[in-house]
């Protein structure tokens, strides 16, 4: 199937989110992208095909959802995985040994469980720089530096990292920049227009948004960095089946008015939380309070669905609040269209050691909310009656 892409480039997010990528079944007519369910394609001869092989290589349900993703991101190019870590194994894939990589140190658990105990072993070592400052940056660059990754708005604790100014060091360096913007979503951030080289998604999140498929993506510009990774993709094969792509796909459509509806809740649920006594800090970048507040204002168009805060009592009243929540799940991820609730340091965490995790502020009293798009009043209602003492 023909891509629309370049069509595509000067449309609006919304239009963009349901048409890039697809167009009516040139077969059938059929509105929706098809479930391409096959592993393999009809060949006329040698070296004769209608563009596909065999479906690790490519499957055109995944074309469709790479070439939405990448238009997404106002990118040129999309790469869809299995899952987000299967997509940050193929950035980490432009590597090799005796590279240094750079990162912010408040970030996913399982990416750093790979930047110390998968990419280690191969003898690339990974520092990590405590402040959202340029300079800091810059100072912990080394000769062997090939990469910068970032997490902006971070995990758990939603600090943020200026975008443009670590690309300007990175490219003064020679060094790709990798944004990992799983928790804004391409609504409210755009790492590549702010200098970024690729981003990276957990799709299994807001992308999706529906929490029934994992899958992950990336996008990006440049076409040399393109064919590299999307060389390991094929040689590695961690792809994702049409089925999941197709759901992705699906999902995206309403990704516009998803991410409008979490951020209206997430700002009503950061503002209760600030004012409830047994809370000690609540950290949403959309609140005036917040440390990047002006950042957020800047690089952000919107403050996304997440709040994190602080409980004022042990890890054992912790634990009784989140099994009186009601409308609120306890489970691990985020950016469905239900409100889950997650302990960092026991879940997603739970794989950075203990005192590493305390350093960075990531204490055994913080809950992560992922605020859904449910009725404001039923949510409310449920943190208060769960927060009572
Ligand atoms: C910010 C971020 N990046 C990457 C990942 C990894 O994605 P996946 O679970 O789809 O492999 C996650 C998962 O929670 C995440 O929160």
């Amino acid at each position: 199937m023909r891509s629309r892409l370049g069509e595509m480039k000067h449309m609006k997010f919304s239009t963009k989110a349901i048409h890039a990528g697809q167009q009516p079944d040139p077969s059938t007519g059929a509105i929706m992208t098809p479930i391409f369910q096959t592993s393999t394609y009809a060949q006329s001869g040698m070296g004769e095909n209608k563009g596909y092989e065999y479906s690790r290589s490519s499957n055109p349900t995944r074309t469709a959802l790479e070439d939405c993703i990448a238009a997404l991101e106002n990118g040129t190019f999309g790469l869809a995985f299995a899952s987000g870590l299967a997509a940050e194994q193929g950035i980490l894939s432009l590597l090799k040994t005796g590279d240094h990589l750079l990162s912010c140190d408040d970030l996913y658990g399982g990416t750093y469980r790979i930047f110390e105990r998968v990419i280690a072993r191969y003898n690339i070592e990974t520092s990590y720089v405590t402040t959202g400052k340029a300079e800091d940056y810059e100072k912990a660059i080394q000769p062997n530096t090939k990469l910068i990754w970032l997490e902006t708005p971070t995990n758990p604790l939603l600090r943020l990292v200026d975008i443009r100014a670590i690309a300007e060091v990175a490219h003064r360096h020679n060094i790709l920049l990798v944004v990992d913007n799983t928790f804004s979503s391409p609504y409210f951030q755009q790492p590549l227009d702010l200098g970024a080289d690729i981003v990276l998604h957990s799709t299994t999140k807001y992308i999706n948004g529906h929490s029934d498929v994992i899958g992950g993506a990336i996008a990006l510009n440049d076409k040399e960095t393109y064919e590299q990774i999307q060389f390991y993709q094929n040689a590695a094969g961690g792809v994702p089946g049409p089925f999941d792509s197709w759901l992705t796909l699906r999902g995206i459509k309403t990704l516009a008015v998803r991410m409008r509806q979490h951020e209206e809740n997430a700002r009503a649920v950061a503002k209760f939380l600030t004012e409830h006594p047994r809370v000690q800090r609540v950290h949403y970048p959309g609140l005036p309070s917040h440390p990047d507040h002006e950042l957020a204002n800047r690089q952000m168009s919107g403050f996304g669905g997440m709040v994190s805060f602080d409980f004022k009592g042990t890890r054992d009243d912790v634990d009784r609040v989140v099994r009186k929540l009601r409308v609120f799940t306890f489970a691990e991820s985020l950016g469905g269209v239900e409100s889950l609730v997650c302990h960092p340091a026991s879940m997603t965490h739970g794989s950075i050691p203990r005192e590493i995790r305390e350093s960075r502020g990531l204490t055994d009293t913080l809950l992560r909310l992922s605020v859904g798009i449910e009725d404001i009043e039923d949510l409310l209602k449920d943190l208060a009656q769960a927060l009572a003492e």
